[in-house]
């Protein structure tokens, strides 16, 4: 199989875990894209969508899914999406879509987190994938050095074809930060998230994933 059909058959599993007529929440990246089709299939049973990010909304739209402000809803009932690494504990490295800060904000209110990932995300440690970190862009330079005090090798994320900053979705920018092994992903996420002019890690930690279904050539594995 490859990656795309585990991505897709990942996808598909991802909704026995809709909750008719709620609100999801939704994802951004490749493996979110294949559930928002999957989704867009069942549209009817639900009350409508919160998503991560601009590109997630876009295609929802098309779909004709409805998408919600997150301040228009109270609840949402799970929020599901793909990441860059996931451990056995349901912690992830996510951002390498730019879109980790409303990915955050959305899981942090979903009552459960979905992950959907190919199995080459499940790693023993995290840190392999660059870790990203969105910051206010006055920060980019302090933030850069208090990350590299940190033991990793940050560099910050530039436009394609381009040397200039990446500007995320919240009009922030990125450092990508390489070289960690994270043992205790819990702490470091603390620790970043203390940094100021830090606008969120994208360590998954502290609120990981409640289940995550893993791609494989032997069929969809669920951990949980
Ligand atoms: C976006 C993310 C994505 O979930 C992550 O990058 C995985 O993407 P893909 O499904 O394309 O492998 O965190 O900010």
């Amino acid at each position: 199989m490859t990656q795309d059909e585990l991505k897709q058959a990942v996808a598909r599993a991802a909704i026995g875990y809709v909750v008719d007529g709620a609100i999801i929440g939704v994802g951004t990246g490749s493996t979110a894209n294949f559930f928002i089709d999957e989704l867009a299939a069942i549209k009817d049973r639900i009350q409508g969508t919160v998503a991560s990010s601009e590109a997630t909304a876009e295609r929802l739209k098309k779909h004709g899914v409805p998408v919600f402000d997150l301040n228009d809803v109270d609840s949402i009932a799970v929020y599901i999406d793909g990441a860059d690494e996931i451990d056995a504990q349901g912690a992830m490295i996510k951002g390498g879509g730019a879109a980790l800060t409303r990915e955050k904000i959305v899981a942090s209110v979903a009552k459960s987190f979905v992950c959907i990932a190919d199995g080459s995300k499940l790693v023993d440690t995290l840190g392999k994938f660059a870790l990203p970190v969105e910051v206010i862009p006055m920060a980019r330079n302090a933030v850069l050095r208090e990350l590299a005090a940190l033991g990793g090798q940050p560099k910050v994320r530039t436009k394609p074809g381009s040397d200039e900053p990446f500007v995320t979705d919240n009009g922030g920018n990125l450092i990508d930060v390489a070289g960690l092994s994270i043992t205790d992903p819990v702490a470091l996420e603390a620790r970043i998230n203390q940094l100021t002019g830090v606008i969120a890690v994208g360590l998954f930690a502290a609120r990981g994933a409640n289940v995550c279904l893993l791609g494989t050539a032997e069929g969809v594995k669920t951990l949980s």
